[in-house]
């Protein structure tokens, strides 16, 4: 995103008293050493997706996952609607839906320099030498972004802080930046362990490139090798990714292999700490519609590889009307776990499936085994307006299916007469189509309505028969809220086995707001995290 002038706004208040003493620059309008108190009940905020409690988020940062507890921090304006005045906003988890906002992480150290994206590693082995009596210290690594007088972007450089006390509150390191530039298009450093090394990918924004960058100690970094020029280079690389992931047989879900996956789009290849070399020259797209962006793997996470992005993009993030109606922008998706596999006839593919959503089920409200036919629930008596939807559909004639056979699901408001459709062609090319055109509360010519993608799910020089799967989440945000699903199978060929289950969805804010209706997040600051936080504060003077 390019900054083009700071959007300031005096909209937060508490925490000037806190701010005294922290020596990295802090706005006294921003709160710190506390959350910031907010009310989710909103008929716009979602229940299951994590959302700020006030003012404008973009990016997920520096996400990793420790002793049970996931950690996510995020591009976080508090002062504002729009993006300006960057920090690192904070959340945490036990089962990735659930998030409990924690005091902000990460503040600019100086006015007119704000923290930009990054990741977070665990330097279990103190290589870095913060941690001479610790298996659980915290490194954070990230890009400084200074802004000139006029408003024009000066340089961008990497720069890391470490965490005693598992992530909730960090120290500059001195010596920053880590990775010095002079350029004003250099940022978002994702950083791994490989082997015995720390490697970094980090984008040239507007050279379309990354680099790789290595380290034993997280503070000196060299420079290892360039990828450039993959992919599709729309206007900027941002917020690059490399992770490794389990290739599982398509058949049996057993772990055959390991790859690298570098997102950008998506690569998939193999790395060996310093080089990138794709298996072969396609690029590939996790998501075909629209809102998901800058999306980060869990830094500490075995098997299958738990992501989550931003759902929205810089083309109407900061226009949305949450923001006048409620105060905050911005939702992140639901999280979810990834592995490579070998698909029919299109070969390899990552696989996305939607986190382990256990923890946040709520009532059954319909479970149906049928062929061809359908599923009707009015779930206006759902108090979060969340569902969670999964429709099986085995035993497909490949040879008999035509492009009228489908599955579709379709969202409907008695109410308002507006709806959201969804739904897939089993013969032609395969479509799996959204349509949010029959939806009001938001114009903008960038909130694209129809989108659509090949779901190519069967090989027929080698399939008879093949089945298809599709998990739904839907969540309010909504002026009007949905309240009738229908799910409809036509024109199956016989044989064909459709399951459909309809699930409520609990809210994951309702049980943390207090008897105001105020989700107030996680101020049992113990004395021992009170006193590091001071001792930061005091040790930064
Ligand atoms: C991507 C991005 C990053 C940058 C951050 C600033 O959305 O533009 O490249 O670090 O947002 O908020």
């Amino acid at each position: 995103m390019l900054f083009p002038s700071l959007l300031l706004s005096a909209a937060a208040s508490a925490g000037a008293a806190a701010a005294q003493g922290v020596s990295t620059y802090v706005n006294p309008a921003v709160p710190t050493g506390t959350p910031i108190p907010a009310n989710y009940t909103g008929p716009l905020r979602p229940q299951v997706h994590y959302s700020p409690p006030t003012g404008f988020m973009n990016d997920p940062n520096g996400m990793f996952y420790l002793n049970g507890v996931f950690h996510l921090y995020y591009q976080y304006n508090p002062t504002g609607l729009g993006a300006g005045n960057q920090h690192w906003g904070h959340a945490t988890s036990k089962d990735g839906y659930t998030w409990e906002n924690q005091p902000i992480a990460l503040f600019p150290p100086e006015e007119k320099q704000y923290v930009f994206s990054g990741s977070v590693v665990v330097d279990t082995n103190n290589t870095s030498g913060f941690f001479p009596n610790q298996t659980n210290g915290v490194v954070a690594i990230f890009t400084l972004a200074r802004y000139n007088e006029d408003g024009s972007g000066g340089p961008q450089t990497q720069a890391i802080a470490y965490s005693h006390d598992e992530g909730y509150t960090f120290q500059y390191y001195a010596q920053n930046p880590v990775v010095d530039s002079t350029s004003s298009q250099f940022r978002d450093p994702k950083v791994i362990r490989f082997e015995d090394h720390w490697a970094m990918v980090v984008a040239y924004s507007q050279e379309f490139a990354l680099g790789i960058f290595t380290s034993t100690d997280l503070k000196k970094w060299t420079w290892a090798s360039n990828f450039t020029n993959h992919g599709l280079l729309g206007a900027q690389y941002e917020c690059p990714n490399l992770v490794k992931m389990p290739v599982r047989d398509r058949e049996s879900g057993e772990v055959v292999d390991e790859k690298y996956v570098i997102t950008l789009s998506y690569f998939i290849g193999d790395f060996n700490g310093t080089h990138f070399n794709t298996l072969d020259a396609a690029t590939r797209l996790t998501d075909f519609a629209k809102d998901n962006y800058a999306a980060q793997f869990f830094y500490g996470v075995e098997g299958n590889q738990i992501s989550l992005g931003w759902a929205s993009n810089w083309q109407y993030a900061q226009q949305v009307p949450t923001g006048n109606n409620e105060g905050w922008r911005s939702a992140m998706t639901l999280p979810r776990a990834s592995y490579l596999t070998k698909a029919p006839r299109i070969g390899w593919t990552m696989v996305d499936e939607i986190y382990d959503t256990k923890s946040i089920m709520g009532d059954s409200l319909a479970t149906k085994t049928m062929g061809n036919g359908s599923v009707t629930v009015d779930y206006a008596d759902v108090a979060s307006n969340a569902l969670y939807i999964e429709a099986n559909v085995t035993g497909i004639d490949v040879a008999k299916a035509t492009s009228f056979s489908t599955l579709n699901l379709t969202f409907t408001s008695p109410s308002s007469g507006e709806s959201l459709r969804s739904g897939f062609y089993f013969g032609g090319d395969n479509p799996f189509f959204v349509d949010r055109g029959q939806l009001r509360g938001f114009d903008n010519v960038f909130f694209t309505d129809k989108f659509s993608v090949a779901d190519v799910y069967y090989d027929s020089s080698a399939d008879k028969t093949a089945s298809w799967r599709v998990q739904a989440v839907i969540d309010r945000s909504m002026y009007e809220p949905l309240t009738m699903v229908n799910v409809a199978a036509r024109d199956l060929p016989a044989g064909a086995k459709v399951s459909v289950a309809v699930w409520a969805l609990k809210s994951t804010w309702a049980g943390q707001a207090n008897k105001q209706g105020t989700v107030v997040g996680n101020v049992t600051t113990t004395s021992k995290r009170h006193m590091i936080y001071e001792g930061v504060s005091r040790h930064n003077e």
